[in-house]
């Protein structure tokens, strides 16, 4: 199967800033750690990542001419503020996984609510690098699951 990892605005900065909050990896570096995970288990990775909101919803569209079977997304502040990213995710009617590196609950107010959390297959934070590779692994369950 296909899937998508898509990261927002501000993810290309992974490993360089506030690495108290995101970790040390460097977005490179996990595109490539989840590209050898799908492919060892026979599925596609693509990676995309904008500090556009108007490059995602067109990312998002682009999948299901692609026919992406599943989407990790870290929308970054996009969560928080995004009709669009949501209507595009709903468009496409593509399942998700969203992700967040940090405990978005621990922080300020304005990240606790999320545009996505409510149609999205599930929702991992909190756990840093690690979640979108557990977000792979629930993907490819779901994904093995349907297949059979
Ligand atoms: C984030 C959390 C968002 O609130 C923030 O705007 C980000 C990153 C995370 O991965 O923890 O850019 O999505």
């Amino acid at each position: 199967a296909t899937m998508l990892l898509l990261n927002g605005p501000n993810l290309n900065l992974l490993g360089k800033r506030e690495p108290g909050h995101y970790g040390s990896l460097t977005l490179t570096e996990i595109e490539a750690r989840l590209t050898n995970l799908a492919n060892q288990q026979q599925h596609n990775l693509l990676c995309f990542q904008s500090n556009s909101e108007g490059a995602l919803v067109d990312r998002i569209h682009q999948a299901m001419d692609e026919q992406v079977d599943f989407i990790l997304i870290n929308p970054g502040a996009y969560t928080h503020t995004s009709i669009a990213v949501r209507d595009a995710l709903l468009g496409v009617a593509i399942p998700f996984i969203e992700i967040h590196l940090s405990n978005v609950y621990r922080r300020e107010a304005f990240r606790h609510h999320s545009y996505l959390s409510d149609i999205a297959d599930g929702v991992i934070l909190g756990l840093g690098a690690l979640g979108y590779e557990l977000a792979l692994y629930a993907a490819i369950q779901k994904l093995n699951k349907h297949d059979r």
